[in-house]
């Protein structure tokens, strides 16, 4: 495994993509953030050795580095699921691989569902804790000794000083977010009412089918992560509306100026 890490961080390295300090996963439908930055190099997943290939037509499957509040970040413009049929550590490679590059920070975004319906469509969530629903944990197998510990700490996974500074950034510029606990479930077929209810009642504020695993392989390796979730419907088991995938996109995209503005406040910090 560290063999191929290594292999697939000297080609991205080869190809002219040094030092970047801060990695950026985009979620569907948050493509946009990349129209903020001045990118200089862009991969595609399918030529870098040993990484997967977005399967999901929302996720573009490119890896973009350039600059952004002037700082050197790297962008996934795509991510894996563990529904697309790739196990956890595969989902997880390209973290592995941007902790080799020399990133210090992580920032994650993803689209959820409101289980909490306090929150509203098309407003962000911060994720300040997470429950892994999926059937399995990136960690498992051999531990990469050099990489970090076999029993990771998770008392603190999602970073308290950088959502300080994400609740700051949030009240100056009046967005509408709120902060809450994320459970990974596994999909692709969305939740029943029933399912609702139990999701509930475990303590979660917003559902999603990804984040988790790139989180703990990230705090594995003592990055320092901050994710915030779009929300772009609510699970509401008393009035479920049939889930309409091309309004979870719509609703995606609305919120994506405040994430945008969001995150590239947040890099300005770092
Ligand atoms: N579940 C429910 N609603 C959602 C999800 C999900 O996984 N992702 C985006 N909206």
């Amino acid at each position: 495994m560290i063999d191929k890490i290594k292999e697939a961080a000297s080609y991205i390295q080869t190809h002219g993509i040094i030092a970047p300090e801060i990695g950026i996963i985009l979620g569907t439908g948050l493509g946009n953030l990349v129209s903020q930055v001045k990118v200089d190099i862009t991969l595609d997943y399918g030529d870098i050795p040993y990484f997967p290939v977005s399967t999901v037509e929302t996720h573009m499957g490119k890896l973009m580095y350039g600059e952004l509040s002037g700082k050197k970040v790297l962008i996934m413009n795509g991510r894996f699921h563990y529904y697309e049929g790739y196990n956890m550590q595969e989902i997880t490679f390209p973290v592995r691989v941007m902790k080799l590059l020399g990133i210090k920070y992580l920032l994650v975004s993803n689209a959820a569902g409101a289980i909490n319906l306090n929150m509203q469509k098309a407003s962000l969530m911060i994720i300040d804790d997470h429950i892994n629903m999926l059937p399995g944990n990136p960690l498992v197998g051999k531990n990469l000794d050099e990489m970090g510990p076999r029993f990771l700490d998770m008392s603190r996974p999602y970073d308290p000083a950088l959502i300080e500074i994400m609740e700051k950034i949030a009240k100056k510029n009046k967005l509408k977010v709120s902060k809450g606990v994320y459970v990974a479930w596994i999909g692709p077929s969305l939740e029943t009412r029933a399912e609702y209810r139990f999701i509930k009642v475990m303590g979660a504020d917003a559902v999603g089918m990804s984040t988790v695993p790139e989180v703990i392989v990230a705090h594995h390796m003592g990055i320092k992560v901050a994710a915030v979730s779009v929300i772009t419907d609510l699970c509401d088991p008393d009035n479920i509306e049939p889930a309409d995938i091309n309004e979870i996109i719509a609703n995606a995209g609305k919120a994506e100026r405040d994430l945008v503005l969001l995150f590239k406040e947040l890099v300005a910090t770092l």
